[in-house]
């Protein structure tokens, strides 16, 4: 065996690392499970009659090979009523068989259908090219929340996720979680699981919708419940004031150059909605949708040239004196 695809398995392995593991076969909730299950089914089946088959081959075969050594006679009228036994049972199971597939689908389907439960929480996640914005709903409007690239859940209810698209069709997939759901423009539909136990658990755009589709993972952190209401309380304050003087520079920086043309800070008076929300950007795991682990030197990398790690995004390249780029990075780390 050469030693490059043993590499590359080994390469394949280590991606999983850190994260857990993106596996629909590891399912973290009943959605996740019926899936896993239904597949399990399937696979059985598709086994015994795999086995079933090959077996059979073998038998006709190996029984051939006796009849011509014995040099018995054969008989086509005895043959054709064989076949025809054989035909027809063959044709019955296959029947039964899809029924057996039919009848456990639709036990599924009815598993998996959206809740109707008083308990539970509702968001909205809309696909952009290559990022994902995410609104928590809020019948008052000032404790709505509205956050990008990571998606914030409890974990022991269902969540039921309204995902629409702004541009093109993408797809919403957490295998640990549910099953995939397309994001498709001028149109809602509900995605819904519910979280076993508290994590981060990967997601993933899975319809191809250009250049930069691999890069648009989606962190999903489920929080035990109480842990959630902190989060959310802690989503819903406008931006913390920039510390010290740097961090102030870096938010006139922010405020008077081309990243508020953009992208919205709660708080301050940044508030387009073409790019992410950054309102608590320090806060999040990863830039860029999933693209890199945050922190200030990736930070400081995307924002001087976005286009050399994530080619095609619509976000440009700042070019920024040294000074300058300090006191942006102070402020935006800042943003907890
Ligand atoms: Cu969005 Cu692929």
């Amino acid at each position: 065996m050469s030693a490059r695809p043993l590499l590359l398995g080994c390469v394949a392995l280590a991606g999983c690392g850190g994260a857990r593991n993106q596996s629909a076969l590891a399912p973290e909730g009943p959605v996740a499970g019926e899936v896993a299950s239904l597949w399990w089914f399937a696979l059985a089946v598709a086994t015994a009659v795999y086995l079933a088959t090959v077996g059979a081959l073998a038998w006709a075969a190996w029984r051939a090979r006796r009849r011509a050594a014995r040099g018995e006679a054969t008989d086509p009228a005895r043959d054709h009523r064989r076949m025809t036994v054989a035909v027809s049972v063959g044709g019955a199971l296959t029947v039964v068989i899809l029924l057996g597939f039919f009848v456990r689908d639709l036990a599924a389907a009815r598993a998996l259908r959206i809740p109707v439960t008083r308990d539970h929480v509702k968001i909205r996640v809309t696909g952009h090219q290559w990022w994902w914005s995410i609104e928590y709903p809020h019948p008052d409007p000032s404790q709505r929340v509205t956050d990008a690239n990571e998606l914030h859940v409890p974990t022991g209810i269902p969540v039921l996720v309204e995902v629409t698209s702004h541009d093109v069709i993408h797809s919403l997939w957490a295998p640990n979680l549910a099953g995939k759901k397309d994001l498709i423009p001028r149109y809602v539909d509900t995605l819904w699981f519910q979280v076993d136990r508290p994590g981060v658990y990967g997601a993933q755009c899975a319809e191809f919708c250009g250049h930069q589709h691999a890069k648009m993972a989606l962190p999903v952190v489920a929080h035990a419940p109480r842990d959630y209401a902190g989060w959310l309380a802690r989503a819903r304050r406008p931006a913390a004031e920039p510390s010290d003087s740097m961090a102030r520079r870096g938010r006139e920086i922010f405020l008077s150059g081309p990243c508020a043309l953009c992208h919205a800070i709660t708080g301050t008076p940044a508030g387009s909605r073409v790019g992410p929300e950054l309102t608590h950007l320090a806060s999040r795991r990863t830039l860029a949708a999933g693209t890199l682990p945050n922190g200030k030197g990736n930070l400081a990398a995307w924002i001087l040239d976005p286009q050399r790690i994530k080619p095609g995004t619509a976000m440009p390249a700042t070019a920024l004196p040294p000074a300058d780029l300090e006191a942006l990075l102070a402020y935006l780390g800042g943003l907890q």
